[in-house]
């Protein structure tokens, strides 16, 4: 029996500030809030300003999260990023977090199971603390998907939102955390939810939307959704050893309030006991069930004890469930005004720390591009300016073109014996 659990120690979430409404969607495509309303359950949805990427989201839930905690950033072993609309392909949003939130002793990743993400990433980084191999951890879901929608495309745009929610895990004694989880697969229905441009298969040309937009099967996706989500809770459950009556809280992935109450209705528990937030912020990925879990845990929907059951599902077509033993510290974060000032102010700290790292690097690069042109001068010198290509290699890239390494060799040299 394992006796060393992941608890959330910590929770925190960051919404964009615009709100936009079903109203104002009214406006831009051919659709009605009745319709939105009537068929999914949102009402508004937060959009993320054009300053704004992911990482940014990431980075203010994380913060909240790292709060609550009372966690140093620096004591940190582990950041996961579950996301399928980072700031970039290369490098990961994750590496952005760890160094916004100057936690210098962490490795960092994205995992992408699009809204299945936080789950997935939450089960891996129980298993890492479980197993000794990291003592905190800090598992982040976050989204700009605005940003890949078509915004003239009405069977998509009106279902997304943006946001991010953090929660971090620390190692215990407690019982407390992951209790099970079940992650799945089909890429059979890849095509059903999927944005095509920007990956090896089409290279990213044409990338920003309409090109570069979501494209997603609703009827074929809604069918998915409505038959996994009960299926994969049973199945979680199972493996916990629990039945839906011990049950306090589901939290289902909020994409459209009919499956939340279609999954509710599978397994035979009533709507008091579902948590449901998709009205205010649609659907936000793999952000949305953190999201939920912060709004749960500050609303008192959760108390210490509860077992809690979390269910995902999205492109890929993936899916994932957990059950938690909610049992948060017994004592609330220190918020006197010294230990607030102290929490805070390690984030301006850490800007400057990253500022400096960054300096240092452009110092080393110079150093050595000079130490460089300075043995090349030396070998001129003693060559007797004769450069033909000697210091140059026949090397040959993996892919079969000539390396052009001697040219490049040969330039700094004229530069400078010019
Ligand atoms: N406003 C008005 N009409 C719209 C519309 C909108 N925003 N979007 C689509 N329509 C129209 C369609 O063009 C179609 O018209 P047609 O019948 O003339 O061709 C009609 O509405 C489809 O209506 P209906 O069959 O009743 O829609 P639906 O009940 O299947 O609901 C979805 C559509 C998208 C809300 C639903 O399929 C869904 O939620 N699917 C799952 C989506 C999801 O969860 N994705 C994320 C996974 S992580």
């Amino acid at each position: 029996m394992n006796d060393r659990y992941a608890a959330i120690t910590g929770w925190g979430m960051y919404v964009p500030e615009r709100v936009m409404t079903n109203l104002e969607l009214s406006t831009m495509v051919d659709t009605s809030d009745e319709w939105i309303r009537s068929r999914t359950g949102i009402e508004t949805r937060h959009i993320a300003d054009v300053r704004e990427a992911t990482s940014d989201l990431a980075t203010r839930a994380a913060w909240e999260a790292l709060h609550r905690a009372d966690v140093n950033p620096d004591d940190l072993d582990l950041i996961i990023v579950a996301t399928c609309s980072p700031d970039y392909h290369i490098p990961s949003t994750a590496s952005q977090v760890q160094d916004h939130l100057g936690a210098s002793r962490a490795g960092a990743f994205d995992l992408n199971a699009a809204c299945s993400g936080f789950v997935y990433a939450l089960s891996m980084a129980s298993q890492a603390i479980m197993s000794g191999g990291a003592s905190k951890a800090l598992v982040i879901g976050a989204e700009t998907l605005s940003r890949w929608l078509d915004w003239g495309q009405r069977d998509t745009c009106v279902l997304f939102g943006d946001g991010a929610g953090a929660v971090v895990l620390e190692a215990s004694d407690r019982p407390s955390g992951l209790l099970s989880y079940v992650l799945g697969s089909d890429g059979s229905g890849a095509e059903l939810l999927i944005l095509r441009n920007g990956g090896s298969r089409q290279p990213p040309r044409g990338m920003m939307p309409p090109e570069g937009s979501l494209y997603m099967n609703g009827k074929e996706v809604y069918r998915f959704a409505t038959r996994v989500m009960g299926k994969a809770a049973r199945e979680v459950m199972d493996r916990a050893g629990l039945t839906a009556d011990d049950i306090s809280l589901f939290i289902p992935h909020q994409a459209n309030l009919r499956i939340i109450e279609s999954a509710a209705r599978h397994l035979g528990i009533p709507m008091e006991r579902v948590f449901v937030n998709v009205n205010k912020y649609g659907n936000t990925s793999a952000a949305s069930i953190p999201i939920a879990l912060c709004e749960a845990a500050d609303s008192g929907r959760m108390q210490p004890g509860d077992n809690v059951c979390i269910v995902g599902f999205g492109a890929g077509l993936t899916w994932a469930a957990a059950t938690l033993r909610w049992a948060p510290p017994e004592a609330a974060p220190d918020t006197s005004l010294p230990r607030r000032l102290m929490r805070w102010s390690r984030y301006p700290l850490a800007r400057v720390k990253s500022l400096i790292h960054r300096a240092e690097r452009k110092i080393d690069g110079f150093e050595d591009e000079l130490e460089r042109r300075r043995q090349l001068v030396e070998r001129a010198r003693r060559n007797g300016h004769h450069t033909g290509g000697a210091a140059g290699s026949n090397g040959h890239s993996p892919n079969g073109h000539a390396a052009a390494s001697v040219s490049k060799v040969e330039e700094p040299e004229k530069a400078v014996t010019k």
